[in-house]
């Protein structure tokens, strides 16, 4: 399956990934730069923040109140934020678009 990273600027990078992993993950194993995941999945830093692009939010679904606790340490939320460590890729996330923000800091 195949999951876009797009950054900041718009530049946009399409990386091959596996079912099973979660966008945290496909984006860390295909060094795309703009997702740091400092706490290496745990819910716990916010470094993995992404928006979910709106044809896909339905998909990605909502986020867990713990990560929703989280996501509200992010000056930059927005209605469509997630962290992408919490984004399981199951087959139906194939060609899932997610926009990085300025800066995980
Ligand atoms: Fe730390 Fe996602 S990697 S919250």
């Amino acid at each position: 399956m195949q999951i876009t990273f797009l950054s900041f600027d718009g530049t946009s990078y399409t990386v091959d990934a596996d079912e099973g992993m979660t966008a945290m993950e496909a984006a860390i194993n295909n060094g795309i730069d703009g997702i740091e995941g400092d706490c290496g999945g745990n819910c716990n830093c916010a470094t993995c923040h992404v928006f979910v692009d709106p044809k896909w939010s339905e998909q990605v679904g909502e986020a867990s109140p713990m990560e929703e606790a989280l996501l509200a340490s992010r000056s930059d939320l927005a209605e469509n934020s997630r962290l992408a460590c919490q984004i399981d890729l199951v087959p139906e996330l194939d060609g899932l678009v997610l926009q990085m923000p300025e800066s995980q800091f």
